[in-house]
């Protein structure tokens, strides 16, 4: 098949949508203006953690279906389709930074193309974006957008199996290059205007951000009624109208796209002068929500001064070792800051700045070597630890679990007490906390 694609960003949309276009068949060229990056890729090495990346580059590097290149004009030679897929991160106010999105687009219009390119933006923009871009492009190219909705830990599988294709375009023709590329998917297609499709992406993350803070209100009631959110939850999420995803209770919302996508869009509604109080009610619940676990850690062991908390987790989620925007990170600077020292574990994430006197250790023994154990990230790794490995490591018998991950009946069994996110406390170990007390 011959090389017509040029990927510009190899991020983890980029290299998501290279190693995906791959498996499709497709050969494509990455580009990026980070050159160590390239270097690293040409030789096989995935720039991050991210399930079945860098068996898929060998493999694909291996026949030849991907390239990197550190010049943008030989990884767009011959290529009729380039995709954009770089940062978009939250300016101090809410609004989105482009610079990097019209640096991207500015640097293609230099170029001289022998065909009529489709330029494809697939980085989160606030609607009406696309339609400035697509000014770059006039005179010698098409610009549509198709919004990407993988997710960090799933890419390539969420690359491959999406819900829905959406591709906004002022001409269909133009989209059209675009679409056949996923063909053997078979997978219902939206085309639609370059704005609907920019506002679908931005809707569907403030969507699924509220899901997550309404889980959270919920959870939080359920503390003070005495219930437990696992059932309640699951009673509502049965409703298929509700639906059980991104119902789940934890330490808020993190990452790089939710806050940021939430901010945008709250950002965009405040411009045209529009309600956007359920985005901002989004956001304040989600920061609530770092405090709230920060609360619990020391309402459970009294003051955190000169105490050590282990901290399990630091990745914004499962599945990758990305901490861009973790809320792991900013509970810890809470702790930190209210006189504990950390010591913590991530099975993906071996280098971080943590508050000055904590540290990153090896293992997740060593970081349960501490006076209470706190679980920041939903890592399935955890929940196989037998508690009793850990039990009689953690000096205050207290483990208070973030994420609602670890099985809270197996760690009492193991003489611990256990507190979750709108899961009651539960205990068998107050004969220990009182000894501790004494
Ligand atoms: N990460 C996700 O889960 C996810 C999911 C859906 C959509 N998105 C959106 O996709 C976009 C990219 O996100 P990401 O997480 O892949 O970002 P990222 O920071 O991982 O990657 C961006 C890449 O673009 C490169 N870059 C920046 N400017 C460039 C330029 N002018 N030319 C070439 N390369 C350039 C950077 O060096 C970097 O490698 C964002 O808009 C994000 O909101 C992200």
């Amino acid at each position: 098949m011959n090389r017509s694609i040029c990927t510009i960003g190899t991020g983890y949309v980029g290299m998501a949508s290279m190693v995906g276009l791959a498996e499709l068949g497709w050969a494509v060229n990455g580009y990026d203006i980070m050159p160590e990056r390239i270097r690293k890729l040409q030789n096989g090495v995935a720039p991050y953690r991210e399930a079945g990346i860098e068996d898929a580059l060998h493999k694909h590097l291996g026949n030849g279906r991907l390239a990197f290149f550190e010049s943008l004009e030989e990884a767009t030679r011959g290529t009729d389709l380039i995709i954009v897929a770089v940062g978009t991160p939250a300016r101090d106010d809410g609004s989105a930074d482009l610079s990097a999105l019209y640096i991207a687009v500015e640097e293609l219009a230099k170029l001289k193309f022998a065909s009529w390119p489709t330029v494809v933006i697939r980085s989160t923009v606030p609607p009406g974006t696309s339609d400035k871009l697509a000014k770059l492009v006039e005179g010698w190219g098409e610009l549509v957008y198709a919004p990407e909705f993988l997710r960090e830990g799933s890419a390539v599988y969420d690359f491959l199996h999406p819900d829905r294709i959406v591709v906004g375009s002022e001409s269909a023709g133009a989209a059209v290059p675009y679409v056949k590329l996923f063909e053997s998917l078979q997978k219902p297609v939206l085309f639609t205007s370059r704005s609907n499709a920019e506002l679908i992406k931005c809707g569907s993350n403030a969507f699924l951000a509220l899901k997550i803070s309404f889980a959270n209100e919920i959870a939080n009631l359920c503390d003070v009624l005495g219930a437990t959110s696992d059932d309640v939850l699951r009673g509502i999420g049965y409703d298929r109208r509700i639906g059980s995803q991104f119902l789940n209770p934890g330490i808020g919302f993190g990452g790089p796209c939710f806050e940021k996508d939430v901010k945008s869009i709250e950002h965009v509604a405040a411009t045209h002068n529009m309600g956007r109080e359920l985005f901002s009610a989004t956001l304040r619940v989600n920061e609530a929500q770092q405090k709230r676990i920060a609360d619990l850690v020391e309402d459970a062991v009294g003051s955190l001064e000169g105490l050590t908390v282990g901290v399990w987790g630091l990745a914004f989620k499962a599945g990758t070792d990305d901490v861009r925007d973790s809320l792991a990170l900013r509970i810890i600077d809470m702790l930190a800051e209210r006189g504990a020292t950390i010591v913590a574990y991530d099975p993906a994430v071996h280098v971080t700045t943590l508050p000055k006197g904590s540290r990153l250790v090896q293992t997740a023994l060593e970081a349960a070597n501490a006076d209470v154990l706190l679980v920041l990230t939903e890592w399935p790794e955890f929940q196989a630890i037998p508690p009793q490995t850990y039990a009689s490591l953690i000096r205050r018998r207290m483990v208070i679990d973030g994420r609602n991950v670890l099985d809270a009946e197996r760690v009492i069994c193991a003489g611990l007490t256990y507190r979750g996110v709108g899961r009651p406390i539960t205990s068998n170990a107050e004969p220990l906390l009182l000894a501790s007390a004494l």
